[in-house]
């Protein structure tokens, strides 16, 4: 291993408290981050000075101190134009979260572009996020939703998503990366796949990928980009939606109230410009200040560093874990996140992982809000651990010691 690397990783990983804390009696090991990202000192002391220094409304307060946080909170987001490649600070809507994005994108887009006989496309590998905000249309629209299926080993199946392409699609939904097999599809081969085959307008899920590697929506050239800030360090919800201005400008608002109005009577209400039209209310500005860091803090750190250590201990654990005979593995897609899917045959998936719990081990065990995919693989759950910047090999090691305890203890 990169002893280098390794430093530079350790203070990283001392950069989050949380870390510091005992579970059980054992030091406590984190591999639940594709649940949510633990927190760096840095976004914790940015969110205390906005509570301390500057808690004031946006776009409202005409006076010194709300201007200030007015500018911080529009500097976050042309931060976050830039951190993902759009060219419009104005295609960046404040949610509160992925969920939020996709469903802003189903309503808004389904009301101004849907008609009875359209087809939505989505994959086997989605989370319910990416699923049940179009299944919530078929009724209203009597549109149809597909699912392009998946390989045994975890891959988007791309002969099927040619076949299931039709003029009738009018929005392909993908995720970027399965939160539970850990996949990441190949979204810029896929558009171009699309983008030949019929109109569609594309939507990807990003909420795991923004951790993993740098993205640039231009690139891509995806229509619509949804991710969460707590999946990348940054506070709870606040989340994402970059929309393509020609799409944002001509869709309907997702909620009515303040700030998304350009002129009220009591008869009609006429809409403001993009970004406001789609933000209604008080918005998380502390959300928005505390993204911004967490985004300085991945740069500080660098996308080559991140990925070698992700990838190190994603290699790491699939060596020690393909040594339990008794372990199957979902998921072994040739481009991969740091995450491992996983039963012990004959053991119960919430078992496993309160045997680890008892060891300061937390992962999560469930069907990760993939039920279809659960389906697909014909198991009801599994248990899965993900690893982030500040995991370290010898907590790998833990994991592995963990499931052989469990193996001892249930089989
Ligand atoms: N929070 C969801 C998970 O754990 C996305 O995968």
């Amino acid at each position: 291993m990169n002893d280098e690397l390794s430093k530079r990783m350790l203070q990283v990983r001392n950069q989050f408290p949380a870390l510091k804390q005992k579970m059980s009696g054992h030091e406590f090991v984190y591999l639940d981050s594709t649940n949510t990202t633990l927190k760096p000192q840095i976004v914790i002391d940015r969110i205390q000075k906005f509570y301390s220094e500057e808690a004031s409304n946006v776009h409202r307060g005409g006076y010194q101190w709300s201007a200030r946080t007015t500018t911080l909170f529009e500097n976050a987001r042309e931060k976050v134009a830039q951190f993902i490649g759009a060219e419009h600070p104005e295609e960046i809507i404040y949610v509160r979260g992925t969920t939020e994005a996709i469903n802003l994108v189903a309503e808004s887009f389904g009301h101004s572009f849907l008609e009875a006989g359209d087809e939505i496309l989505i994959s086997e590998m989605e989370h319910h996020g990416n699923i049940v905000p179009w299944h919530m249309l078929q009724d209203r629209y009597q549109v149809i939703v597909k699912a392009v299926k998946i390989s045994d080993n975890g891959e988007l199946d791309i002969s099927d998503l040619k076949n299931k392409l039709s003029t009738k699609t009018k929005i392909v939904a993908l995720t970027a990366c399965s939160n539970t097999l850990g996949t990441i599809n190949p979204v810029e081969k896929v558009v171009q796949i699309i983008r030949s085959e019929s109109d569609a307008a594309i939507l990807i899920d990003g909420a795991q990928l923004v951790s993993q590697q740098q993205v640039n929506v231009k690139n891509m050239d995806v229509d619509f980009f949804a991710f969460s800030s707590h999946k990348l360090f940054g506070p709870t919800g606040l989340g994402v939606l970059y929309g393509k201005k020609d799409w944002l400008n001509r869709m309907q608002p997702y909620q009515g109230g303040g700030s998304m109005i350009s002129k009220v009577t009591l008869e009609k209400t006429t809409f403001n410009q993009i970004p406001q039209k789609f933000e209604a209310g008080t918005p998380h500005i502390e959300g928005a200040i505390g993204l911004h860091q967490a985004i300085d803090f991945v740069e500080s750190i660098g996308w080559d560093d991140i990925q070698s250590w992700d990838q190190m201990l994603l290699s790491e654990a699939h060596l020690l874990l393909g040594q339990i005979p008794e372990l199957i593995i979902y998921g072994q897609a040739l481009n991969k996140a740091p995450i491992l899917s996983f039963n012990l045959k004959g053991a119960h998936h919430s078992d496993v992982a309160q045997i680890l719990d008892e060891m300061g081990i937390a992962v999560r065990a469930g069907h990760h809000c993939t039920q279809p995919l659960m389906d697909r693989l014909s198991i009801p759950g599994c248990v899965r651990a993900s690893f982030s910047i500040y995991n370290t090999p010898t907590e790998v090691r833990k994991l592995y010691e963990g499931l052989l305890k469990a193996k001892e203890l249930l089989l």
